[in-house]
């Protein structure tokens, strides 16, 4: 018999870790929609191909993961603005007439965590982020829109984050710089953005760079406490946290672009770190 149940997936490569089939599947039985969604591995060389077979096939939606955002930025056919702004794209909603909308959930999923689940206020305060890639571009437009005192990034290459800030200075007071201007700031929150999590490894951070009640906070979420969210305790960060409530929140705004009805998070959040 055929599935009536309408079709999703996240596409990346690697993609058997992903957690978000298991997120979806849980919003899909708390809100009680018919759907499946499941992994699916696109070739390196293959991403556009993938898609448009699970597409043609009646795919209704997509989330996107390393290494595709660009492409799928690319793919879609109309943007929301925070996609554009972004220059990534997580989301895809496949229309019946044909269109493709690709939008960002990342950075609104970030600000959904620290404000509601972690009651962070960002207005006015001073918010250090450590990178220039894809991860820090996809999240400044969002942190900009809650009007911080400002934004400074920080990265390996100076010149990358000079640009990154340049290019999203009409938003908001945001500047770039390398490690070693950080020895005479202070700032009351820490956004780890690079992929030093992923090695196991830190920026060369100075010890007084977190204000005395500052938080940190690492996109990158692991089984166990990252590199950075070590750092932060030990560095007496009032919150120390990972990345898995944004992961949660992004999953959720994705589901309410498809779905039209956004899914309670804080028990997916709960089950998924008991689990
Ligand atoms: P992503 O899309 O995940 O952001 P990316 O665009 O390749 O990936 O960017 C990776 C970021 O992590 C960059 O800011 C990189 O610094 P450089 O621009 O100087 O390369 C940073 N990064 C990676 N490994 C790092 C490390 N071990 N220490 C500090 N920064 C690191």
């Amino acid at each position: 018999m055929m599935s009536t149940a309408d079709q999703y997936a996240v596409v990346g490569n690697p993609i058997e870790h992903s957690k978000s089939p298991e997120i979806h599947r849980m919003f899909a039985e708390q809100t009680g929609q018919k759907l499946e969604y499941r992994p699916l591995l696109a070739p390196l060389d293959g991403f556009r191909s993938s898609v448009e077979a699970f597409r043609e096939a009646g795919g209704r939606g997509l989330n996107i993961t390393v290494p595709f955002k660009l492409e799928a930025w690319e793919f879609a056919s109309q943007r929301t603005n925070r996609a554009e702004r972004a220059g990534a794209v997580n989301t895809l909603v496949f229309y019946p007439d044909g269109r493709i909308l690709g939008d960002n959930t990342d950075g609104v999923g970030l600000i959904a965590d620290l404000t509601r689940n972690h009651g962070l206020v960002l207005a006015g305060r001073r918010i250090l982020v450590l990178g220039a890639g894809g991860a820090a571009r996809g999240i400044l437009g969002p942190l900009l829109d809650e009007g911080p005192e400002e934004i400074v990034i920080a990265n390996r290459t100076a010149e990358r984050a000079e640009m990154l800030a340049e290019s999203f200075s009409n938003l908001g007071p945001v500047s770039g710089c390398g490690f070693d201007a950080l020895s005479t700031r202070e700032f009351d929150l820490i956004i780890n953005a690079t992929s030093a999590s992923l090695e196991d490894s830190l920026p060369p951070l100075p010890g007084h760079v977190l204000s005395s009640d500052g938080c940190c906070y690492d996109l990158m979420y692991a089984d166990k406490p990252t590199a950075f969210v070590l750092w932060g305790r030990e560095h007496g960060a009032l919150k120390s946290l990972d990345g898995l409530g944004m992961l949660v929140e992004q999953a959720a705004e994705s589901f309410k672009l498809w779905r039209g009805l956004r899914p309670d998070t804080t028990s997916v959040i709960q089950a998924l770190r008991t689990s």
